[in-house]
Formats: C-alpha cells, structure tokens, sequence
C-alpha cells in the first residue's frame, strides 16, 4: 500500500540555492520562502549557519531570517554543523535544526572537515544543546548509496552512522543520495536495514534520473516523509557530480496522480519555478515544469 498523506520537506532555499554559481540576492530569497508556504509548503529548510567561506552563497542567512515572515504553521528548519551554527541560529530564533552527517569518510573529510569518526563529536554537543532549548532536530545522513571517491556504500555503514544520531534524539533521519546514484531495490534494503521505516526520509538527487522511482520505493516501504526542491534546483558544492534535488513538482504530480495527499498547490509552485527560473537565469530541470510553466 501507499501512504494517504505525505509531508513534502521543501529543501529549495537551502539545497537549491547552495549550489548556484552567482549569489542570489537576499530579497529573493525571503520571497521564495513566501512563494513556497503561500503554495502549501509547511516545511521550508531556509537556509544554513555553516562557515560563510566553505558556502558563501548562504552567508546571509542571518539577513534572510530577519526578512522571512514566518507563517503560523510553517516550520523554517536550518542546517547547523557545530556549535558555532547553533549559536548563530539560537541568536536568530530558529526552532528547529538540521545536523548533516556523512556515511563515507571521505565525503566527512571534505564536506565537514572531520573523519568519519570524530563528525559524531562535532554533532553531539550540538543536538544535546539544541534539545535543552526545545529546539527539534533532524539529521541526515549523506553518501547513503554511493559516494564518488568510495563507490557504493555498504548498507550496514549506512545504518551505523544513522543509528548514532537517532539515538542522539534527532526526531527524523534523512537518507541522503547525494549524487543521485541509487536505484530503487537499493532503496528498500536500506530502509528495511532499519528494520522499516521509523523516524526515516528520504532525500534524493536526480543526477540518473531515479529519484521518483527511489520514491515510490521508499513511498511502498513506509516512508510519509520525502525531501524535495521546487524547481529541481540544488546539489552539494562538495560533492563532484551532484545535480538537482528530486522536484517538488515532478514529486507532486506523481502523488496527486496516486491519490496521495499533499496539501501542496502544483499551478503555485510550478509559477515559483518559472518566477524563479528567470532570477537564475535558466530554465528549471523539472519536468513537470516545461511542461505546465509559461516560457
Ligand atoms: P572547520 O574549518 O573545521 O571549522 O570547518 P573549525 O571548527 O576549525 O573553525 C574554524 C573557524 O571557522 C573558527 O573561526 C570558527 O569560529 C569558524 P576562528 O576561531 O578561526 O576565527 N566557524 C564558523 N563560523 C560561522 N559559522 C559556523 C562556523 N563553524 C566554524 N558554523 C565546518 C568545519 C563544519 C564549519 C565546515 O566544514 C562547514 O561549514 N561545512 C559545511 C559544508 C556544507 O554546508 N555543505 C553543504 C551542505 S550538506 C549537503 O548539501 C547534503 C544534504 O543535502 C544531504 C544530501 O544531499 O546527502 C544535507
Ligand atoms: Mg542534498
């Protein structure tokens, strides 16, 4: 069976826009966040208090809280890598957090700066802190099918290092395809690996063009909760050959089309696209955009 309702987690202003080239300015960035909750979204991950230098197309982020006018409801979750991040987001009043681990050592070392190992004594401070304050916590875990220096990454590797941060008490797991090589019998072992689908999401990049089918896998294991990127924008500046997220649209139409409920209005978010399309100075990868969007 299918799940009746499924929570989209919009990683657009965060994923998205991490990975353009030319910085965007931060007037639109606070109304994409607008755009997205008046289109249904009720979570909208806004940005990331990482090192201004290691994503300098975030270093606003700040800023970009200050504009966004939050809309009862909407959560506006932010990554936060240490306790310098947590810092930053407790003075800027974020309520919820998201911390980033990686599943292979050498996406730890160039993504985080830390081994494999030691990421967990970066992280652990910070999700105990963030819990004291009543913050909520998230994690994701990168590299889950593959990692391009690695090859494919074992499954019990996967399961070790998410494991750790559930048991830190982050209240979600994300598991992350950063580079979009996983196919879909890949995914239903990693979930059942987990011995089902508790507490976990799913995060795919569609570099192969696999992410809706990854998504029905995971849709068909258990999992309600699927990350996506309005427009298909996003990608990891630290990891070679990672394109966009999974599109909101493309997600949207595949779940209306099965009955699945997602409070998102598909004309809304497909007009972002195209609004925002012409901000960056492309078109959108989604294709569900060139089809319903106005060129
Ligand atoms: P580091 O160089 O090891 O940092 O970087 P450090 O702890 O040694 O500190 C060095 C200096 O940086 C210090 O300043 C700190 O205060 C400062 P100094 O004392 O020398 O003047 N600093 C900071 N300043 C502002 N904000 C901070 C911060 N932290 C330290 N948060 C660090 C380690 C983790 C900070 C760095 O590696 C980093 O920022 N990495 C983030 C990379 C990133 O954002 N990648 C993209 C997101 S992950 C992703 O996209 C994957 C995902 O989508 C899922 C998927 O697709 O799989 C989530
Ligand atoms: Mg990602």
């Amino acid at each position: 069976g299918l799940p009746d309702r499924v929570t989209v987690y919009e990683v657009g202003p965060r994923d998205g826009l991490q990975n353009e080239k030319a910085v965007v300015p931060v007037e639109v960035k606070a109304e994409f966040v607008a755009r997205l909750a008046a289109a249904g979204h009720r979570v909208i991950e806004t940005t990331s208090f990482v090192h201004p230098k290691w994503v300098p197309q975030l270093a606003d982020a700040a800023e970009l809280l200050g504009l966004v006018e939050k809309v009862p409801g909407v959560r506006y979750p932010v990554l936060v890598p240490n306790e310098r991040g947590l810092d930053r987001a407790l003075e800027h009043g974020v309520e919820e957090i998201a911390v980033f681990a990686s599943a292979t050592e050498t996406f730890a070392r160039r993504n985080l700066n830390r081994t494999l190992a030691s990421q967990f004594e970066m992280f652990e401070p910070v999700v105990a802190r963030a819990l004291e304050n009543g913050l909520r916590v998230r994690a994701y875990v990168s590299m889950c099918f593959g990692d391009p220096w690695e090859g494919p990454t074992p499954v019990g590797q996967v399961v070790e290092v998410g494991r750790r941060l559930l048991d830190m008490g982050c209240f979600e797991l994300s598991l992350g395809d950063t580079i979009g090589v996983g196919t879909p019998g890949h995914v239903t072992a990693l979930i059942g690996a987990f011995g089902g689908p508790s507490r976990l999401a799913v995060h795919f990049h569609d570099t192969y063009g696999q992410a809706l089918a990854n998504t029905l896998a995971a849709l068909r294991a258990g999992v309600t909760v699927v990350d996506a990127s309005t427009g298909g924008i996003g990608g990891c500046p630290y990891a070679d050959s990672a394109t966009g997220n999974l599109a909101t649209e493309d997600l949207v139409w595949m779940l209306h089309g099965l009955g699945v409920e997602t409070g998102l209005d598909l004309a809304s978010l497909v007009e972002t696209s195209t609004w925002l399309a012409a901000r960056l100075g492309r078109p959108s990868p989604s294709r569900v955009v060139q089809a319903l969007g106005e060129t």
